[in-house]
This record gives structure tokens, sequence and C-alpha cells, in this order.
């Protein structure tokens, strides 16, 4: 199966548009094909619109955006991708159709999935060319802030396919949850329709309200299930002796039975209700008013999940590190090649456009990404000094103590920049780095950083020596650069230069 530098959609409404917004963030090409030419429009609003809350999602370095295209043309779209992501309507025989008519065109090793919220895999496979590639990929709404991606495989796809599929996905910040075996509704759709089915129920007999409903998720179980599912929120019900004795206390009332597992006829009646009572919530605020609320709170939860490294939190911590690692692999290669040349001068470690969301009320990048894009390269002449998560774990640190900057000139939005970086000064505890942020296209200078790191030992909270080799590294580069003339900035106070 090959690397995917291109995902293909076919269907742009409300899943593709969402597919295609995380893809381009992440810096994946999209070819987004609908049968409606009207659809152009929508997915580049959708993907506009996705932009502001995916923005704040991590400040971790990222590649270059993604470019969109859009076709008529399904099958030209299927003969240029890596990677098919199929989100048309909910029906097994347009489905079957188009998924056959697709693969007829798409060469052998591209996977094709289905967005699908419900039908089997090997339904949807059956008349395919290369069936063995294609399996459910089923994401949650809204896709650009979800990392929830089911894989179900069918009974003729191929594990290469199923495992090149998580590595795709895994690569754009989401979590693959492989389903053992097909079954209809996949596992998260099954779930969530036995709650749907007693919601439908008690409105039908006016035992509550649909907001009074919502109340009795949102204020208790439903601050739980983000960071813990029922299964081990239940073990903690039981006390001491976890899931064994709550089973014991609480399984009796499943034989009562609280629910009532068939839904009830959706009646006019009902189906009035149900809207009745969501306008009632929405209280006069458009679903876009809504969804943006959705979002902010959907990007605050995951970072505060991330620091509990739980859940979806956790896969943004791992989203984070491969990006750094891949901001930092190419600018390590950069320090080993100078080392062993024994002069290296100002060394360029990151290259970066400015990417619209940075530019502030002056129409220019905003202070606090001068210091990011500086800190992205102290990333990575830590990393190569050899300060990782390992070396963190391990109770050392080097913490930042002091920065200069200065100001120099605008950048601009999509200008091409690159940050230049030396180490000034090595101790056993202290570590003095100067970099500088230069214009691609002219080299003109946009600013400065100074900072000074202390060693510390993070468990004792206290300044201590650091790791030999990790000195000597950081001591081999700052002697390579050694015979370039200290910067005019270096150690200069905030204004000095204006007497
Ligand atoms: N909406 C959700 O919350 C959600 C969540 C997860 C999965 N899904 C699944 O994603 C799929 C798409 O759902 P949606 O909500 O985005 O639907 P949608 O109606 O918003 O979009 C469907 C799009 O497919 C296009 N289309 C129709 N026939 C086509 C064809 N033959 N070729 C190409 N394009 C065609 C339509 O023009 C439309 O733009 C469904 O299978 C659904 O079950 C939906």
């Amino acid at each position: 199966m090959r690397q995917v530098r291109t995902l293909g959609l076919l269907g742009t409404g409300v899943i593709g548009g969402g597919w295609a917004a995380r893809a381009l963030h992440f810096g994946v090409d999209v070819v987004a094909a609908d049968v409606k030419p009207e659809m152009e429009a929508w997915i580049r609003g959708a993907v506009a619109n996705a932009e502001g809350a995916l923005a704040k999602l991590t400040f971790a370095p990222l590649p270059p955006k993604g470019k969109l295209t859009f076709t008529t043309d399904l099958l030209a779209m299927a003969r240029g991708v890596d990677f098919i992501q199929e989100n048309i309507p909910e029906q097994l025989e347009l489905k079957q159709r188009v998924l056959a008519d697709v693969s007829r065109v798409a060469p052998a090793d591209v996977v094709i999935a289905s967005s699908t919220s419900g039908l089997m895999p090997s339904d949807l496979q059956k008349d395919m060319v290369a069936p063995e590639r294609f399996l459910v990929a089923h994401p949650f709404n809204p896709v650009y802030l979800l990392p929830l991606v089911e894989l179900v495989g069918g009974a003729r796809t191929s594990t290469a396919a199923l495992e090149a599929a998580a590595r795709f996905f895994t690569y754009i910040g989401m979590h693959a949850l492989k389903v053992r075996r097909e079954v209809p509704g996949h596992l998260t759709d099954r779930l969530q329709e036995a709650i749907w089915r007693e919601i439908l129920h008690m409105v039908n007999e006016d035992v509550a309200t649909t907001g009074e409903l919502d109340d009795s998720i949102i204020y208790g179980p439903g601050l739980r299930w983000a960071a813990m599912g029922t299964n081990l929120i239940y073990h903690l019900a039981g006390g001491e002796t976890g899931m064994r004795h709550m089973l014991r206390q609480f399984g009796p009332c499943l034989k009562w039975p609280w629910t009532k597992l068939e839904a009830p006829e959706l009646t006019e009646a009902l189906i009035d209700k149900m809207v009745a009572g969501t306008q009632a919530q929405a209280a006069g605020r458009s679903i876009r008013e809504i969804e943006r609320q959705r979002d902010a709170y959907l990007v605050a939860i995951q970072q505060v999940l991330k620091q509990y490294d739980i859940g979806a939190g956790a896969t943004l911590r791992a989203l984070e590190q491969r990006l750094y690692e891949d901001a930092g692999a190419g600018a390590q290669q950069k320090i080993a090649a100078a080392i062993t040349k024994g002069r290296a001068g100002a060394l360029e470690l990151m290259e970066l456009e400015v990417r619209p969301e940075w530019i502030d009320y002056n129409g220019h990048m905003t202070d606090s990404r001068y210091l990011q894009v500086f800190g992205d390269a102290t990333d990575a002449v830590f990393r190569f000094a050899g300060i990782d998560d390992d070396y963190r774990k391990a109770g050392h640190g080097l913490y930042t103590v002091e920065t200069h900057m200065t100001h120099q000139a605008e950048a601009k939005v999509h200008e091409q920049l690159y940050v230049a970086t030396r180490v000034l000064a090595v101790d056993d505890k202290r570590v003095r780095l100067f970099h500088t942020l230069s214009r691609r296209s002219d080299g003109i200078q946009l600013g400065t950083c100074e900072q000074l790191y202390l060693h510390v030992d993070t468990r004792a909270g206290k300044v201590a020596p650091m790791d030999a080799a990790v000195k000597a590294r950081l001591s081999a580069l700052q002697a390579s650069q050694a015979d370039v003339a200290l910067p005019a900035e270096a150690g200069r106070l905030a204004g000095k230069a204006a007497g």
C-alpha cells in the first residue's frame, strides 16, 4: 500500500468536508469529487469554517497546508489519488455501484474506505475490483476535531489494507479503533442508538423533554465519558472490589428492566415533540453558532485531556510528538553534518510558512508566534543533544529562564520564512541560544531571539548538571559555530540600542 500524499473524497457533504479540513490541515492534498458542481463552494466554505478551531488544536510545527481541488469527474479523481474515502448518502445500492465503478480505475494498491455509519463492509465490497483493499473507516462529526475512526474489515478485506488505513489515519491525528468483526452499526453507533431509542420513548411518553434528557447527560455522565468509558466508570462504581461487586449490586436491575429495547413508532406527534424540544434548546441560535461553540470546547477539552495523557488527549499528545519529530528530523541531519564539517555558522533549522491564523489585527505575524517558531528551533537543537521524552521522564530538563526578542520587519501571511540558530554558550548547567528569523525570498531579517536555559533535576526541583553526553553534543555544536562574529543583538537589553 502506498504512502498517502493525496486523499480522494467521494461525496463532499458534511462528512466529506470534515475529512477535507483534517487532511489539508496536516499537509495532505485533497481531490474532492461530487456529482453536484455546487458542492465546490460548499466544501471550500466548510474547510474555511473548520480552520478557526483546528488552528487552535496544536501549536506543534505543522507541514505546509495541503492543496484542495474539486472535480465532478469521479473517475478522474480515482485515477490520481493515493487513498479514497467515500462519503456519499447512506444507501447500500448507491454505495455498491459507485464503489464498484471507482474500483475499476483506482490502482489496486490504493485503499478505498467508506464512511458508512452502519452498513457492512462485506456488502459494500461485493462488486469491487480488488476488494481486499476496501474497508469501512467510520468517522464522527466534526471529523476535523474528533479523533475516533472505527476501522472495520469485510470478509475479503486484507490485513495490509487495515494496517495501511490505520497508519494514514494516525498520521492525520486520529485514533484508529479496529473493530474485531463486522456488525450493523459498528460499535459506537450501536451504543448511541441504544440511548437514542430511550430518548424517543421518554419524549413520546412525556417523561421528559429533549432538553431535560440532554441535561441528564451533560451535567453528569457526559463529563466522565470524555476520559473514561462506561465500563471503567462502572468498575469504579463497585468500590474496592470493582466490576465484580458492581455487577452483583446492580446486575439484578437488568431483569426489571429499565430500558425498552424496541424503538417507538416515529409518529408525526413524536417528531413534532423532538423538533420543538431541540428548537427550545437552540434558543434562536443558528446551527453554525452552536457548531462554533461545540468546536471551541472540543479543542479545549482535548487540551485538558492531553495533560492527563488520557483518551483523545493521548492521541493529541502522540500527534504532537510525531509533528515535532518530523520537524526536527531534517534539522538534526543538518546539525550532525555541520559538526562533522567543523564549520557550521548559524544553522538554518526550521522552514515555515506564515499561516493565516497567525496574523494579528495589524495584518502581520503576531508576537506569540515568533516565540513559537523560535521555540520549535530550540526543540530541534535539544532533540539533537538527546533531550527527548525519555530524558524528561528520567527527571531532567532544560527550563527557559530568560528570553530577549527583537522585531525588525513584518512577516505577512503565506510568506516563507526560516530560523537560523547558534549555540552561544554551554556549561554544566546552562545553555544560551540565539535565533534569527528571516524571509526566504530576500533574506531580510525579521527578528531575533536570545534565550538562556537552566538544566534542572525536575524531581528535586533544583538546578543540576546536565548529562555529560548532552553537554558534549551541545559543546560540539557551539565549537563548530565559534568562528562566526557575535550577532549585534546578542546580550542586548530592551531599549539599549536606542540609548
Ligand atoms: N453526518 C454524520 O454525522 C455522519 C457521521 C459519520 C458517518 N456518516 C456517513 O457519511 C456518509 C455521508 O454522510 P453526510 O452526512 O456527509 O451526507 P451529505 O448528504 O451531507 O453528503 C453526501 C454527498 O454525496 C454527494 N453524492 C450523492 N451521490 C453521489 C455520487 N453518486 N457520487 C458522488 N457524490 C455523490 C451529494 O451531492 C452530497 O454532497 C454516509 O454514509 C453517512 O452514514 C455521517
